[in-house]
């Protein structure tokens, strides 16, 4: 049986530590979909669009993965997709809390999938999507925080809001 893997988040925008956790979890599963979240209760500014796209243009190279948007339950989606891994990075002591319970909660709705943790890469321990919107928002240069392929839709997009 393929060994089919969920990367999910909010993406908004992707950074250079997402995409080190795609890279890496791509290696173990055969097919790897990153899965990102329409309706987030952060209020993206990025649009779902805009998010799935920034994604496609930073992950070239790569051949066994799909980009897509879902909805709902992650734990539904992942039944859907016929996938039996869900892929989080873990960045400090901080992230596991939440980390843990979304696990647990993915667990009891979804039994047949599995979250596997990744520790981030030491370079982006202290990278989120928020900083990266923050930067950008005040000028600042994000050229170490994102793909190279992205870093002016990006600084666009947020020097115009
Ligand atoms: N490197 C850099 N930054 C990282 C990172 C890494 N390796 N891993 C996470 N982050 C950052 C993100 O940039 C983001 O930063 P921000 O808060 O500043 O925007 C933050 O860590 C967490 O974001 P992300 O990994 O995208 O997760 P999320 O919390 O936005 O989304 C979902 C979590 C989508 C998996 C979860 O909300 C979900 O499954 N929702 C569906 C509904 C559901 O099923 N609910 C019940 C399950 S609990």
């Amino acid at each position: 049986m393929a060994k089919i893997g969920v990367y999910p988040g909010s993406f908004d925008p992707i950074t250079q530590g997402h995409l080190d956790i795609i890279k890496r979890a791509s290696k173990f599963c055969d097919k790897l979909i990153v899965a990102v979240l329409k309706n987030s209760r952060k209020s993206p500014i990025f649009t779902e669009q805009e998010r799935v796209e920034l994604i496609r243009r930073s992950v070239t190279g790569i051949d066994n993965l799909e980009i897509e948007s879902f909805d709902g339950l992650l734990a539904d989606y992942v039944r859907k997709k016929d996938a039996q891994i869900i892929i989080r990075g873990l960045r400090a002591m901080s992230d596991f809390e939440y980390e843990f319970q979304m696990a647990l909660t993915n667990k009891k709705l979804n039994p047949e999938a599995e979250t596997v943790f990744l520790t981030t890469d030491i370079n982006y321990m202290y990278l989120s999507s928020s900083i990266v919107r923050d930067v950008a928002k005040n000028g600042g240069d994000i050229s170490e925080f994102v793909p190279a392929e992205i870093k002016e839709t990006v600084e666009n997009k947020l020097r115009n809001i």
